[in-house]
C-alpha cells in the first residue's frame, strides 16, 4: 500500500494525540505531536525569560532551539527533547499550558516550526496532530481529520491526565484553561484553528478509543487504496 499523510486537527483534549499515536502504531507510520513542539518552544522562552513581544529576542531564541523526538520503549511512546534534554514531562505542566497559546500566536515561531514539520513529512508515512496540519502544514494530506468533543468530556479527560501526573488543580481551572486556549487558537491571526474544507469530522464524545481507531482506520485504508489506484 502507498504511504499517505494523516493530518489530525482539532481543539485541545479531544483525543487527537491518542488517536494519532494508535494510527501510527497500527500502520508503522511516524507520529509527530506538533503541539509538543510549541510547548517545547514555550518552555525554552520561560526558562530563558524571553520577552515574547520582543521580535529580536524571539528570533535569537529560535536560533538556539533544537527539538527532537525519541521513542521510549518503556513508556511505549515518543518523547520530546529540547536541546538534547528530555522535556516530555515539563512541557505538560500548567506553567507551559498557560502560556503556550500566546507563544503559538507568534509568526516567527510558526514559520520555524511549520518548516520543520514539513521536512518530517517529506517521505509521507506520517501521522501529525495539531491545529493547522491539514490547512497549513500539509494542505495536500491524503486524509484530514477534524476532531471535536463536548466541553464536559474534554475537561474530564484533561483533569484525569493532570491528576495522574500529580498536579493539584481544580476542574474549574482546567475548564478555564481549555476555554482560554480555544479562544486564542481560533481567533489568532496566524493560522487559526480551522476545519479544512476537505476534512472529515470525528466527534469523539460518545466513542471509545477503540471505536475511534476503527472508524479512522477505515478512512486511512480507503485513502491508501485510492492512492494505490492512482499510481496503477
Ligand atoms: O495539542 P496541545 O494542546 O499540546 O497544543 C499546545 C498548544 O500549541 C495549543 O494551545 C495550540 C498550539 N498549537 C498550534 O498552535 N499549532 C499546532 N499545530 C499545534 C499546537
Amino acid at each position: 500500500m502507498k504511504d499517505i499523510i494523516v493530518a489530525i486537527d482539532g481543539y485541545s483534549s479531544c483525543g487527537k494525540s491518542t488517536l494519532a499515536r494508535a494510527l501510527a502504531a497500527k500502520y508503522h507510520y511516524a507520529y509527530v505531536d506538533s503541539g509538543a513542539m510549541y510547548r517545547a518552544v514555550t518552555l525554552f522562552f520561560l526558562n530563558e525569560n524571553i520577552d515574547f513581544s520582543d521580535d529580536e529576542q524571539v528570533l535569537k531564541a529560535l536560533e538556539q532551539i533544537s527539538i527532537g523526538f525519541k521513542f521510549n520503549p518503556e513508556a511505549d511512546c515518543n518523547e520530546t527533547y529540547l536541546n538534547g534534554m528530555n522535556v516530555e514531562y515539563a512541557i505538560r505542566d500548567m506553567r507551559v499550558s498557560a502560556q503556550v497559546s500566546e507563544v503559538s500566536k507568534i509568526k516567527a515561531v510558526r514559520e520555524a516550526l511549520v518548516q520543520f514539520q514539513q521536512e518530517m513529512g517529506e517521505h509521507r508515512g506520517i501521522v501529525m496532530d495539531g491545529r493547522d496540519i491539514g490547512t497549513v502544514v500539509f494542505p495536500d494530506a491524503e486524509l484530514k481529520l477534524f476532531m471535536t468533543a463536548e466541553m464536559s468530556v474534554r475537561v474530564q479527560r484533561r483533569y484525569l491526565e493532570l491528576m495522574v501526573k500529580g498536579d493539584s488543580i481544580t476542574m474549574e481551572q482546567v475548564a478555564e484553561n481549555l476555554r482560554h486556549r480555544d479562544h486564542i487558537d481560533t481567533t489568532r491571526q496566524e493560522s487559526p484553528l480551522r476545519q479544512a474544507p476537505d476534512a472529515l469530522v470525528l466527534d469523539s464524545t460518545n466513542f471509545t478509543e477503540e471505536e475511534q481507531l476503527d472508524l479512522a482506520s477505515r478512512w486511512v485504508e480507503e485513502r491508501m487504496q485510492m492512492k494505490q489506484n492512482q499510481v496503477l
